[in-house]
């Protein structure tokens, strides 16, 4: 291990737009706090930081859909988020909000600096509007189809198919995510990082300074970004939510929520500091300290380029150190999602499972997507806790302490001659210890169950059971190394299950060490003769069909709630011919006039410029619009629809529309303001 003075470590500071669930669990967390309680028991100096990202517009559309405030949700997420976190011994050294004191400020000043050291661009640009919301649309506020992939539900700022990440205006068929229309285009002026001018620096930083020791999927996503030339990327937005930019002239402007998010990280260690009574700046300026951030792989960019650009264009900070970003967990077989409550959420589990924080913590850990996109399966995590857990860890510890009650009274015995299971106590701790230095905690897991494998072999092999009454002498110095084994394993699996490890130490009365004291030699041992243990107690309990079972009902049960909502969209009509098709004339027309049809709820009499005339078409609108909000509005018109009467009134065409399930219509209406009326839609 690099020999720094000191270690920040920062997991991603999550959204508090919902709970947590086992994909955060297994992509950030639990991997942090291993590598973090393992420097801790190495002792170095370091902390834990992190808290919650509480701006952005996930927030505000869980507020809309919720019929809340953003500051409700926040509040409401953050508490559920912070104690599952302190359920599952998530060991952080503060967790902090973006929405604290500290943190505005905090942001502020860092962007202040910026902008007073002439760090941004400012420019002004046409983005989306939504007409009807009365506001611009900022990233998730618009989705639309990816120009990467082609996915359909991609993110104005990033789309969670491909982890592309671009522009708003660069989506196709781009859709407000508040009303569903079709948004306009308003000029806005924004401040912009050139991330373009920190190209050859970030290339020459990571993919020749880093090219060794960071992970291949992190050098591959930043080396494809650099591949494909870098932009200057705007850092505030035009939304209510958020912090005020803090320059003249940016009146309902905030800062970008990635620009403030990361700054969340020193705005904690700031926090932590003050508490602690401690100086903050060390964590952060000095070159002697390693910043290591924790994340998923759809932070990569975030963190690999435009957070370090930010630090490197404000010029104090340290830059981090590494960024062991992983891959996606998936659910049986399908990407979990918050929307069609396909999860696992962390407050559930531990209704169903109470106490089983280690079982969780472990099956995550061994089937981690260190390198690429895993699945977890409900039979997984049973066959790794009967099969592992109780079968393996569990039995080893169980048969050591059973066996040493029943012969000795609960009182280790003395030495007897050398084995090389002994020695292998140490070998096992570098090992574990090498990989998790490594961010290989999937291997450092399977290590430490192999050193539990390695006791029982022992124990089948010396059949103390077998040698008891012949030779007394020879089970003393069995189970004097069968303890210590029990022992090392009580320290060593304190960074991957803490509770257990806890209870392990209790069982054995023994007091937790430092990972570089778990050493045993011919003078040296973990636990002395003539040591009390305690009574010996379960650490792990099998896991039945029936408990597993439950759990599979529950995610059926989502499934089919998602299908009756899929099957709600109509289904195809037959097909056409192309002839069909460009025998319709579709045009673009404008709403010049608009009133109810006396007597009906549902019809509006509109006068409509479509380019060769303006003519009367009825439409089945008025329970959506409001005669006076459409005037002006553009709109398709199908012009060549024979025309028929209704309710005395002849209509003289048909204005093509969006209809959501619920009933909510859209126009379609062209993206840009300069097309005319007239102009065909083909
Ligand atoms: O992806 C997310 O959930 C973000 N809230 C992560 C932010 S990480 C950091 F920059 F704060
Ligand atoms: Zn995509």
């Amino acid at each position: 291990m690099n020999q720094a003075k000191r270690y920040t470590i920062t997991a991603a500071l999550p959204y508090t737009n919902g709970p947590v669930h086992i994909g955060h669990l297994a992509g950030v967390y639990v991997p942090a706090d291993i590598y973090t309680r393992y420097l801790r028991l190495k002792q170095k100096d370091v902390i834990y930081i992190c808290g919650s990202d509480e701006h952005g517009v996930p927030i505000t559309l869980r507020a809309k859909k919720e019929g809340v405030t953003p500051q409700q949700i926040v509040d409401k997420y953050h508490s559920i988020i912070k104690k599952s976190f302190e359920e599952f011994g998530i060991s952080f050294d503060n967790y902090s909000r973006t929405s604290a004191k500290i943190h505005h400020k905090t942001a502020s000043t860092f962007f202040k600096k910026l902008y007073d050291d002439g760090k941004f661009i400012e420019e002004t640009s046409e983005q989306f509007y939504d007409k009807e919301a009365n506001q611009f649309l900022a990233d998730r506020f618009i989705v639309g189809t990816c120009p990467k992939c082609g996915f359909e539900e991609s993110y104005g700022d990033q789309c969670e198919s491909c982890g592309t990440s671009h522009n708003a205006t660069d989506l196709i068929n781009p859709k407000s995510a508040i009303t569903g229309n079709t948004p306009s285009l308003k000029e806005t002026k924004h401040w912009y990082l050139p991330l373009d001018q920190y190209e050859s620096w970030l290339r020459e930083w990571i993919v020749e300074g880093h090219k060794n020791d960071w992970k291949a999927n992190v050098l591959g996503q930043v080396k494809s970004w650099l591949d494909d030339g870098l932009r200057p990327r705007a850092v505030t937005r035009d939304l209510d939510w958020g912090i005020p930019v803090p320059v003249e002239g940016a009146k309902g402007k905030v800062l970008y929520v990635w620009f403030d998010a990361p700054i969340g990280y020193i705005s904690s260690t700031k926090e932590w500091a003050k508490r602690e009574n401690k100086d903050w700046e060390p964590y952060w300026k000095d070159k002697d300290t390693q910043l290591i951030h924790f994340i998923g792989k759809d932070n990569i960019v975030f963190h690999a380029i435009i957070f370090p650009a930010m630090l490197k264009a404000e010029g104090s900070y340290i830059l981090p150190e590494n960024v062991p970003a992983n891959e996606f967990l998936n659910l049986e077989g399908n990407k979990i999602s918050t929307s069609k409550n396909w999860a696992v959420w962390l407050h559930e589990y531990l209704l169903d499972f109470p106490d089983k924080q280690d079982v969780l913590r472990y099956v995550l850990t061994a089937n981690a997507p260190e390198s690429k996109d895993n699945d977890f399966t409900w039979k997984d995590f049973q066959a790794r806790n009967n099969n592992e857990l109780v079968a393996i860890l569990g039995n080893f510890i169980n048969r050591v302490t059973v066996l040493i009650h029943k012969y000795y009274d609960g009182i280790v015995p003395e030495k007897g001659k050398h084995f090389k299971e002994l020695d292998k106590i140490n070998d096992f701790r570098n090992s574990i210890g090498k990989s998790i230095e490594l961010f290989r905690f999937r291997e450092a897991s399977q290590e430490l169950i192999n050193l539990a494998r390695m006791g029982n072999v022992f124990l089948q092999e010396q059949e103390p059971w077998k040698k008891i009454k012949e030779n007394p002498d020879e089970v003393k110095g069995i189970m004097f190394v069968a303890i210590q084994i029990a022992a090392a394993l009580a320290h060593l699996s304190a960074p991957f299950l803490p509770f257990t490890s806890k209870k392990l130490c209790n069982i054995l009365n023994i007091e937790p060490k430092n990972w570089d004291d778990v050493f045993v030699s011919e003078t040296k041992s973990l636990i002395k003769n003539v040591h009390q243990i305690n009574a010996s107690e379960l650490l792990f309990e099998k896991i039945e069909d029936d408990a597993i079972q439950l759990q599979l009902d529950k995610l059926a049960a989502s499934k089919t709630l998602n299908e009756q909502e899929n099957k709600v969209l109509v289904p195809q009509k037959d097909e056409i011919t192309f002839d069909d098709f460009t025998n319709m004339d579709i045009r673009i027309g404008t709403i010049l006039e608009a009133e109810k049809v006396t007597k009906t709820k549902k019809l509006l009499k509109l006068q409509v410029d479509v380019g060769i005339d303006t003519r009367t078409i009825v439409s089945g609108i008025a329970e959506s619009f409001s005669p006076d909000a459409i005037i002006g509005q553009q709109v398709s018109v199908l012009v060549n629809l024979a025309p028929r009467k209704i309710r005395g009134i002849e209509s003289q065409g048909m204005i093509l529309m969006t209809e959501t399930k619920e009933g909510k219509l859209s126009f379609l209406a062209p993206v840009s303001d300069t097309v005319k009326n007239g102009e065909q839609v083909n």
